[in-house]
C-alpha cells in the first residue's frame, strides 16, 4: 500500500512516499525557516504563503524520488491539527483535492500523535511505549497501546521545550531557531558557575518552562555585555536543566507504567545532551529508548503518511468535510 502524506502545520513543506505505513520511499522537506529568522520567530502569514508557493512542487519532488507518479497512489495523509491554521489549510486543502482528483480516500492526521510514531519508522513497530513529544510547539508525554488507542498525561503548563531554546537563544542573541545553536554552543564547555533550574512541579508529568526563561532573562540584564564563553555557559546550565527534568518525568513515567520501551520525537529530541540522558538513564532501568534520526525529529510528512496508513488499515478515514484545528 503506497501512501503520499502532506505535512503543512508549522514552516516546513513536506511531502513523503511510504509503503505500508513503514517504510519510507521518499521525504521531501522545503523550509521557510531563513524567511522567519530575521523576526526572531515564525511570521504565520510567510509560512502560508511559502506552502501555498511550495507544496506542489514538493508533492511531485516526493514522488518522483519514489520512482512513482501519481497513478500508484492508494492513500493521501495529511497533518489536520495542531498547528498554524493558515498553514494547516494549504496542506489540507491540496490533499483533499489530490484525493477527489485520484479517486483515492483522504485521512487527516494529528500532528503531536505522528511525532510520536516517527522513531518507529523502518524498526517495527512496538507496543506499549511511553512517548516524548518534545517540538516548537509541544512537551508532551504519552502512553501509548494502539495506533489509535493515545493516552497524554503530560503536558506543558506554559512554553514548549523548544520554544524555551527559541526563546532563551534570542535573549542570548543567537538567532532562530535557537535549539540546534544552544545545542552546539553548550557543547563548547564542560562546566558553568551559572545554576538555572526548571520548576518541578512534583507529584505531576507537566513541565514548565516560563521560570527558566525569565530567569536567564535577569542574569543576562544583570550581567550587561556578555562574552561568547559566558553565553556558552549560559547555554550550557540552562540545557542541563531543561533537559534533565525532560529525562526524569520519562523515565519516571516507563517505571509508573511498567512500560519498557520510550520514544522520543519533535524537533528537540534532535538535541544531543537529551539523546545521550536519555540512552544513558534507559540503560540503567532496562528501557528500550528508540528515537528517530534528526530529518524525522523534525517536522516532516513521512510521519503522517505513517500513521494515515496505520489508521486507515484500522478502518479510519475522514470525509472531505474535515476542517484544520489550531
Ligand atoms: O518538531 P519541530 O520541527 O516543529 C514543531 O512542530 O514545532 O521542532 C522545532 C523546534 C524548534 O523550537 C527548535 O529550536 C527545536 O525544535 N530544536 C532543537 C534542536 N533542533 C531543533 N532544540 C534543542 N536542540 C536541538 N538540537
Ligand atoms: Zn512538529
Amino acid at each position: 500500500m503506497l501512501t503520499i502524506g502532506i505535512e503543512s502545520s508549522c514552516d516546513e513543506t513536506s511531502a513523503a512516499v511510504v509503503e505500508n505505513g513503514e517504510k519510507v520511499l521518499s521525504c521531501e522537506v522545503s523550509s521557510s525557516v531563513h524567511l522567519h529568522s530575521k523576526f526572531g520567530g515564525i511570521i504565520p502569514e510567510i509560512a502560508s504563503r511559502y506552502h501555498l508557493e511550495y507544496i506542489s512542487e514538493v508533492t511531485q519532488s516526493a514522488l518522483k524520488k519514489a520512482g512513482l507518479t501519481f497513478r500508484d497512489v492508494d492513500l493521501v495523509a495529511a497533518t489536520c491539527r495542531p498547528g498554524l491554521l493558515g498553514s494547516l489549510l494549504v496542506g489540507l486543502s491540496f490533499a483533499k483535492g489530490l484525493s477527489f482528483a485520484l479517486k483515492k480516500p483522504f485521512i487527516g492526521v494529528n500532528h503531536i500523535e505522528a511525532h510520536l510514531f516517527s522513531p518507529f519508522l523502518g524498526k517495527g513497530f512496538v507496543f506499549p511505549f511511553i512517548g516524548l513529544v518534545v517540538s516548537g510547539g509541544h512537551t508532551s508525554l504519552a502512553r501509548v497501546n494502539d495506533f489509535d488507542k493515545i493516552r497524554f498525561f503530560g503536558h506543558t503548563r506554559d512554553d514548549a521545550a523548544g520554544e524555551a531554546f527559541d526563546k532563551v537563544a534570542k535573549i542570548l542573541e543567537l538567532g532562530y531557531p535557537g535549539g540546534p545553536v544552544i545545542d552546539r554552543l553548550a557543547r563548547t564547555v564542560t562546566d558553568s558557575p551559572f545554576k538555572f533550574n526548571c520548576a518541578r512541579l512534583p507529584g505531576s508529568f507537566d513541565f514548565s518552562y516560563s521560570g527558566i526563561k525569565t530567569d536567564v532573562l535577569y542574569t543576562v540584564q544583570k550581567l550587561g555585555r556578555i562574552t561568547k564563553k559566558t553565553k556558552a555557559q549560559i547555554a550550557h546550565s540552562f540545557q542541563t536543566a531543561a533537559i534533565d527534568i525532560l529525562v526524569k518525568k520519562s523515565i519516571l513515567a516507563c517505571k509508573k507504567f511498567r512500560i519498557e520501551t520510550l520514544s522520543a520525537g519533535g524537533g528537540v529530541a534532535c538535541n544531543s545532551y537529551l539523546r545521550k540522558r536519555l540512552e544513558e538513564e534507559s540503560r540503567k532501568e532496562n528501557i528500550r529508548f528508540v528515537y528517530a534520526e534528526p530529518k524525522l525529529c523534525l517536522d516532516n510528512a513521512a510521519m503522517i503518511a505513517a500513521l494515515g496508513t496505520s489508521l486507515y488499515k484500522k478502518g479510519f478515514v475522514s470525509p472531505y468535510t474535515l476542517s484544520a484545528e489550531a
